[in-house]
């Protein structure tokens, strides 16, 4: 690589570091309730389904974010989208930090919700859209990284202020979401528009500065052009209809799909409930169990990093195929260790490691990265929020049913829980039972991969629009 080049690629891994720093809030902001969540019912006296009440409209608030702002990204632009963003996310800590009552904080949970939502389609989408061809994989991907680096900060932090004789340890917990909110605006605020959005809107001269900042020299003319040819092609058709036309029809069932598969393996079972797991599985004692919660941390951040180097060499597919293998050996691993009781708990932690692991290198970053790459420009707004949206809505159901799955399989094999203890004192395989359930549909979804899974990995986003229009089947993609 030329001095040139090195120096284009430093620019472009900057730009996209600080556009990452959304994905650090949306982990931040997701995972820290767990730990602030003893604190606020103490201190606001609140029954559990008030709690359940402040946790579940954080994420509706993010499912409602991405319904809106989808079309707003294509309108106004993804720069400004973000910016809105880092504000909504600044804003939202402060006033969930401060929140003097209990409607408060839940409007306020709400507010922050709606930044997790448009970040976490808006920010991916802006990367993709700004990365040279060749690593865009690995710059979209750095998205995840955050989110996971943002997932052990909020568990660092609970740590950090839990402090059990000041009920208001909460408030710190959740203000120092401030910090890379203010990162992000003050950034964002310096960081170019996309050249694709930018010449979508006919703005060709700011376009093709942007990209002779960015993009390979050996692609700038192929890019141009192309976005050129599409941009003529898009013109006379209608805008958000034609995301269900049939050309079109593969790309949502990726985005969906895909989305589907990375919730329904059950990750938010163990991200959100992993001290509960640990407990369940013989650990004594809640710092015990917090404690291996930050192994899983680590290790979750650990694995992304490798996925960063693996994305754009291995491609998509091969790291679909071998993370969601890997994720269904590990699933079907804790279900054993939950069903045998000789089998120790170490057994359990071990496939858990794993588990993530897999998951780390596979579905997390593929999610956040194929549904910014399958949708033509002038849609791929509104498309990547459809994804987003399933993604909250996936997540939602899952992290909602898991417990109740479990108190179903208890219910068919009658077990009675006795006074003061709780479903998983008495009855751990009908916990694992419900890893099985997340096995067969990761089994069902490598299926599904080998019809649906792109391998975009080398092919500029204007060739798999390209690819869409000519009627080509997903899995027929490939670099020319
Ligand atoms: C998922 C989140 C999950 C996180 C774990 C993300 O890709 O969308 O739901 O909590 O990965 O690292």
């Amino acid at each position: 690589m030329n001095t040139t080049s090195k120096k284009k690629r430093s620019v472009v891994i900057v730009i996209a570091s600080i556009a990452a720093t959304g994905g650090l809030l949306f982990g931040f902001d997701t995972g820290v309730i767990s730990g602030a969540i003893p604190f606020l019912q103490d201190y606001f006296q609140l029954t559990d389904s008030q709690v359940e009440n402040v946790t579940a409209l954080g994420l509706i608030g993010a499912v409602v974010g991405a319904l809106i702002t989808g079309r707003i990204t294509d309108y106004l632009g993804r720069k400004k989208v973000i910016l809105a963003s880092a504000f909504i996310f600044a804003t939202g800590a402060v006033w969930t930090g401060m929140a003097p009552t209990v409607n408060q904080l839940m409007i306020s949970r709400f507010y922050l919700g709606l930044a997790i939502g448009v970040s976490s389609f808006a920010v991916p989408l802006y990367i993709s859209e700004i990365a040279p061809t060749k690593i865009r994989g690995t710059l979209v991907s750095m998205f995840q990284l955050l989110i996971t680096v943002g997932i052990l900060s909020a568990y660092l932090s609970d740590k950090a202020f839990a402090n059990n004789s000041n009920l208001e340890s909460w408030r710190p917990m959740l203000l120092v979401g401030v910090v890379p909110a203010v990162i992000l605006f003050v950034g964002m605020f310096f960081l170019p528009e996309t050249p694709r959005w930018l010449m979508s809107k006919g703005r060709e001269e700011e376009g093709r500065k942007v990209l002779g900042r960015t993009e390979d020299p050996e692609f700038i003319d192929v890019v141009i052009n192309e976005m050129k040819r599409d941009i003529d092609i898009d013109k006379s058709q209608a805008s958000w209809k034609e995301i269900f036309k049939p050309w079109l029809r593969n790309a949502l069932i990726i985005a969906a799909g895909i989305m589907f598969f990375q919730q329904f393996v059950g990750i938010n079972t163990v991200i959100y409930y992993s001290p509960k797991i640990f407990l369940a599985a013989g650990f004594e004692g809640a710092e015990a169990a917090i404690a291996a919660s930050v192994i899983v941390g680590v290790v979750n951040v650990f694995f992304t990093i490798i996925s960063l180097f693996v994305i754009d060499k291995l491609g998509r597919r091969k790291l679909y195929f071998i993370g969601v293998s890997g994720i269904t050996i590990a699933l079907v691993c804790m279900g054993l260790g939950f069903m045998i009781p000789g089998a120790g708990k170490w057994f359990l932690v071990i496939s858990m490691l794993v588990y993530i692991a897999f998951f780390a290198i596979s579905l997390g970053p593929l999610g956040w990265l194929i549904i910014t790459e399958v949708f033509p420009t002038r849609v791929r707004g509104l498309g990547s929020s459809i994804g987003s949206l399933s993604n909250w809505g996936f997540n939602t159901l899952v992290v909602w049913t898991f417990y109740k799955m479990a108190s179903a399989i208890g219910n068919a094999k009658e077990v009675v829980i006795p006074e003061g203890k709780v479903l998983s004192d008495v009855c751990p395989s009908c916990v694992g039972s419900v890893f099985w359930i997340f096995a067969a549909v990761a089994l069902i979804g490598l299926v599904w991969g080998y019809f649906y899974i792109p391998e975009t990995k080398g092919v500029t986003l204007e060739e798999i629009e390209e690819h869409w229009r000519q009627g080509g089947k997903p899995r027929k993609l490939k670099m020319k």
